[in-house]
């Protein structure tokens, strides 16, 4: 069975997406450990009580992000993972650390990129007026947000939404699409190859695959 391990820093409900879709035999793979740089969040909490290894690597034990990214390193190197999973980890990673796992690291982003890299992506999608916001899933490469996109969900953004209520309809979507994406790398549907992203053998679009909202 392949293995995932998961890096988080916060409330990890894409994290018990994951889990519940392991569980529920969605994604064939198992969790090995949740690592989370800060103590004390939601997430290893849920992670507890899903009795996976839940480890905590607080940042602020080490000297600088180098000394921070070995140790992160090494712990994920520890369980051999076919996959790592970014689900709200809350960390720049340096490019040493990056590079050590080009190609098997993949990463959620609230916009729908290249539109909004970095953070406040819902004010700032509200501020410039659009009218359709969602979620992209990418490989992670040194460029902050920038590796090849796998597969997006959109919504639209009603005229009333503030950051907060467009926080909360991407997140719904985030959980459909993050399953569904780690599915595809699990299957060995998805890879990475020549700096891009591939399903099926195919190279996927600058945009990746636009999955279609089902909810009704
Ligand atoms: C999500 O919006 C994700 O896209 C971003 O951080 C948030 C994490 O939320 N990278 P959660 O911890 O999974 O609830």
């Amino acid at each position: 069975m392949k293995r995932l391990v998961v890096l988080i820093s916060g409330s990890g409900s894409n994290l018990q997406a994951i889990i519940d879709a392991c569980h529920t035999g969605v994604i064939d793979a198992s969790i090995s450990a949740v690592i989370c740089n800060k103590a004390g969040v939601m997430g290893l909490d849920r992670a507890r009580k899903a009795g996976l290894e839940a480890v905590t690597l607080p940042h602020t034990d080490y000297a600088n992000r180098d000394a921070f990214d070995a140790a992160l390193a090494e712990r994920i190197e520890s369980y051999q993972p076919d996959l790592v999973v970014l689900a709200g980890f809350m960390r720049i990673l340096t490019d040493i650390f990056v590079k050590r796992f080009v190609g098997r690291m993949i990463n959620i982003h609230p916009s729908l990129l290249p539109a909004y890299p970095g953070l406040n992506t819902h004010q700032r999608a509200i501020d410039a007026g659009d009218t359709v916001a969602g979620a992209s899933v990418h490989f992670v490469t040194p460029e902050l947000d920038g590796g090849p996109v796998i597969a997006q969900r959109s919504v639209p953004i009603a005229p009333g939404d503030d950051a907060n209520a467009l926080a909360r309809k991407v997140l719904a979507e985030e959980h459909r699409l993050y399953p569904e994406v780690i599915r595809w790398f699990v299957d060995g549907r998805l890879t990475f190859s020549q700096g891009k992203a591939w399903l099926d053998h195919t190279e996927l679009p600058a945009n990746g695959k636009r999955l279609e909202t089902t909810a009704a």
